[in-house]
């Protein structure tokens, strides 16, 4: 029986300075003016036809992502919140999530988004090493990075956290794990520690560059894993850690395969529908041209989501987490009998990748380390 589950709420904006040649999210670089209020009318009438369907469910978190969110102004991200407000039910300790790329964010603006209601900012430092940050064709320096998360917390900001990649062109064991060290300094409470991959139609796609080798990341990831334990930052899933209590709610809800719903151009929904029995995903226009002129009321693209698919993917997201996923877990958030995955159950404790203990599932080290050969199990 489906059941209707935690839900968030995630938003969109697809422009940024500048295209980074290692970046395939939903982002353009911005070439006229920034259409701030055109984009948030049209957030808000994306909003309306959801609203039915959802108006009584409390709203756990929100998250604005991008391209850049923090290119829009105080007021603007006030404005939307306010009517997000009027028409949704924020739960009483909504977590409200923006990402801010240092370079388009002062003191003063900080202090404006925590009055307009954001309570947690993500931003996105990469590296603390400036010749990495110019391969990465990042608009900011190391020492504007730093400058922006002690303006964070200055501004009043507890729940902060820093988006850190590894792995990066010619990067050192050293240099490496100086960028973590450099990030313990400002004590944000969660690190997101993201290994660059090569995404195809990136820049770095058409002109790769020259990575280290895998055994060199591999070290690193291991002293970097053994550091960031030190300095008390727990991980909680593949690439996230964080300090006690300050587990990232909305990505927590994702993993665990709750409902979101998301506006904006790009932006992917997963709504179960307790009445009629199904869970549907839904898609909006990638381009914001397409999406501005509201082209088939915004929606790219709908489909309800068979049995096999939920249990497929409710094991993708499970399996990201490294803390104790309840086996009831999967049944609710589902609607299926754990019976239905039997077979890849044994199949995957008998190889070592994960045991059940106490009614949860446990992944081993190899169960993390092999990630993909456990979540194919369950594809047949
Ligand atoms: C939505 S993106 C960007 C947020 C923000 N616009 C910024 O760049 O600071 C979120 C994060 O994903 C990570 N990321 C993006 N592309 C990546 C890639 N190809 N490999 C690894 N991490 C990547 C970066 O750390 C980035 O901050
Ligand atoms: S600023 Fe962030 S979202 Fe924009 S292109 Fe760079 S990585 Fe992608």
């Amino acid at each position: 029986m489906l059941r209707e589950l935690p839900l968030s709420l995630y938003i969109h904006f697809p422009w940024c300075v500048r295209k980074c040649p290692y970046c395939d999210f939903n982002s353009h670089t911005l070439r006229t003016e920034l259409p701030e209020k055109t984009y948030i009318n049209a957030l808000l009438e994306d909003l309306e036809q959801h609203l039915s369907k959802i108006l009584y469910r409390p709203i756990i978190s929100i998250f604005m992502g991008g391209g850049t969110p923090s290119l829009f102004s105080p007021s603007a991200i006030k404005c939307l919140l306010d009517e997000l407000k009027k028409r949704l039910n924020f739960s009483d300790d909504i977590e409200i999530t923006l990402e801010v790329n240092p370079g388009t964010v002062e003191y003063q603006r900080f202090q404006a988004y925590r009055i307009a209601g954001v309570n947690r900012l993500s931003i996105g430092v990469q590296s603390f090493q400036d010749h990495q940050l110019k391969v990465l064709g990042r608009i900011h320096g190391s020492e504007e990075a730093s400058n922006a998360v002690v303006a964070a917390k200055a501004a009043g900001f507890e729940n902060i956290n820093i988006d850190l990649m590894h792995g990066l062109p010619g990067q050192s064991l050293q240099e490496g794990l100086e960028d973590l060290n450099k990030t313990f300094k400002l004590t944000p409470s969660h690190i997101s520690w993201y290994q660059l991959t090569i995404e195809p139609n990136t820049e770095f796609a058409v002109k790769p560059p020259k990575l280290p080798l895998d055994d060199k990341i591999w070290q690193l990831q291991e002293r970097g894993k053994q550091l960031l334990l030190i300095n008390a930052y727990r991980q909680y899933e593949i690439s996230a850690y964080s300090k006690e209590a300050f587990i990232c709610v909305h990505n927590r809800n994702y993993w665990e395969f709750g409902d979101y719903l998301g506006i904006g151009a790009g932006a992917h929904s997963k709504l179960t529908d307790e009445k009629e029995q199904t869970v549907i995903r839904t898609w909006k226009h990638k381009n914001p041209k397409d999406y501005l002129e509201k082209k088939d009321n915004f929606i790219g693209g709908k489909k309800s989501i068979s049995d096999k698919e939920l249990a497929f993917e409710f094991m993708l997201n499970a399996f990201r987490l490294y803390y104790p996923i309840p086996i009831e877990l999967f049944e609710q958030r589902t609607g299926l009998s754990i019976a239905m995955v039997k077979k890849p159950f044994i199949e995957a404790e008998k190889l070592g990748l994960f045991v059940v203990r106490k009614n949860s599932m446990y992944l081993t080290n190899r169960g993390k380390r092999f990630y993909n050969d456990l979540v194919a199990l369950f594809l047949s």
